[in-house]
């Protein structure tokens, strides 16, 4: 649609910027901390970039003074962070562990100083790995009582001071790679338990849901979901039909649970009759129905565009499509259904990946319009080989243009009538990429970190730092 007047950026909008734990923290194994999935997935040879872990990452559990002094010093008024879980309870549940808690405490106290709204994610894919060796991690329904209980010890200790709650990040991702691709952890490739974890996954975030109600009744809390909004590669009927089917399976899926706690029919149905469908047990539709968010956390990067799957082949079931990590979309692998294709009216980036800022005003009318619920833009951003120059600048005028771009496409979609609560660019600080190390980078702040070679952790402003704390300042671009 085409509005009249452009609106202006609503004055408490939450110009953010965003890091999870085992991207920042570092201090793997100190003060208490349990071992994580990913602390172990990342010692398996060949897994990640040069065998990089987050062992240190960029340090942050220790020079998060630092980094929060940044943030303040450019005016953010939103930072999104994840808290470890197996910090808070180191063999995923039993006791707590003190020590986890004051951190994330002085934290916390750290950005209030400074009048930077915390947004807490309780679960960015690092699960302590006690539980997964104890009954398999979200592949039993056990996990939807150790994580309800992880939250509520949360609740209690940061409800008074956190508003903005995340429940899970990117669930479509840290199940599709860790059970259909078997590049995350665990490493599994079964599509039909890939199915069953996200029934589990689904029921513990509405279980989570319902027990803030309770905890934190002035909160706002919501899943943050990987969107890639599905466009047809032509006109044909049969390429509009496979775009339609990606958007059910690759999207509705998870946000028509989401929203209203059921899964969509068509994609059911189609499920159902190739014995995907998880099983569901009795009162599992009533708890889902009472997770409905306050709002849908939306993870935009890019647009996928779509084609039919010829009847004569394909690419194999679970196959990893051509952007490789990027993975928000899937091919579906089975002919007749889907296959993903090169949209060649977009430019990409050097890691391949579209740049398409109106399919990110896509994504906020299509939200809106499906179901209604207000949206924070919970990570957005460019992913690049940053050069630090001998004057110790980092000229990314790249990033600036994407962000630009992006931002203004936000505008245009609350003029359209969204709303939009608030934008975290990915990320604010550089980290650590889960498999390609600091080679791909998408921070406003550099750290000096690299696989090898000078690693002082310095941190640097980059040109996008000043650019984004002009915007922030102005309310406007
Ligand atoms: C999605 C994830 O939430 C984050 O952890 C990741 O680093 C970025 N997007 C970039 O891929």
């Amino acid at each position: 649609m085409i509005h009249k007047t452009l609106k202006p950026f609503p004055p408490e909008f939450l110009w953010g910027a965003a890091s999870s734990a085992y991207q920042v923290e570092g201090a793997w194994n100190e003060d208490g901390k349990g071992l994580t999935n990913w602390d172990q997935f990342v010692r398996i040879p060949g897994k990640t970039f040069k065998g990089t872990t987050g062992d240190v990452a960029v340090d942050h559990y220790h020079r998060y003074q630092e980094d929060v002094w940044l943030m303040a010093e450019m005016g953010l008024k939103a930072y999104r962070f994840s808290v470890s879980w197996a910090r808070i309870f180191p063999n995923g549940r039993g006791t707590v562990n003190e020590e986890g808690i004051e951190f994330y405490d002085r934290l916390m106290n750290e950005l209030k100083k400074y009048h930077i709204e915390p947004i807490l994610t309780l679960y960015h894919w690092d699960l302590p790995q006690a539980l997964q060796d104890e009954y398999g991690g979200w592949e039993s329904r056990r996990i939807i009582e150790d994580f309800t209980n992880y939250c509520i010890e949360l609740f209690k200790s940061f409800g008074d001071r956190v508003k903005y709650w995340v429940s899970l990040n990117e669930q479509n991702i840290f199940t599709s790679h860790g059970y259909v691709y078997a590049t995350h952890p665990p490493g599994v490739q079964n599509e039909k338990l890939f199915y069953q974890v996200n029934h589990h996954a689904n029921l513990a975030n509405a279980s989570v849901i319902k027990a803030f109600r309770r905890h934190v009744p002035n909160g706002k809390i919501g899943p943050s979901f990987a969107y890639s909004p599905a466009y047809s590669a032509t006109s044909k009927p049969e390429d509009i039909a496979a775009a339609e089917n990606a958007e059910e399976l690759n999207s509705h899926w998870w946000m028509d649970i989401y929203a209203w706690g059921k899964y969509p029919k068509i994609a059911w149905n189609y499920l159902a009759e190739k014995g995907l469908a998880p099983s569901v047990e009795e009162g599992d539709f009533a708890l889902l129905k009472e997770g409905r968010p306050d709002f849908i956390g939306l993870n935009y990067y890019q647009s996928t565009t779509f084609e039919m799957n010829p009847l004569d082949g394909g690419v194999g079931a679970g196959e990893m499509n051509t952007t490789g990590m990027k993975g928000t979309s899937r091919d579906s692998g089975i002919p007749g259904l889907f296959k993903t294709t090169v949209n060649p009216n977009l430019d990409r980036t050097n890691w391949d990946w579209n740049i398409d800022p109106q399919g990110l005003r896509m994504a906020l009318r299509r939200i809106t319009n499906r179901y209604d619920l207000p949206i924070l833009i919970s990570e957005n951003g460019l992913g690049e080989y940053d050069k630090l120059e001998v004057n110790n600048v980092i000229e990314d005028d790249y990033r600036i243009d994407y962000l630009r771009s992006h931002v203004s496409a936000i505008q245009e979609a609350i003029s359209d009538g969204a709303e939009v609560l608030g934008y975290c660019v990915w990320s604010f600080t550089d980290l650590l990429s889960w498999l390609n190390g600091f080679q791909k980078r998408y921070g406003l702040v550099y750290v000096n970190q690299h696989e090898e070679g000078s690693h002082d952790l310095r941190r640097i402003k980059k040109k996008s730092y000043y650019w984004y704390k002009q915007v922030i300042a102005s309310n406007s671009l």
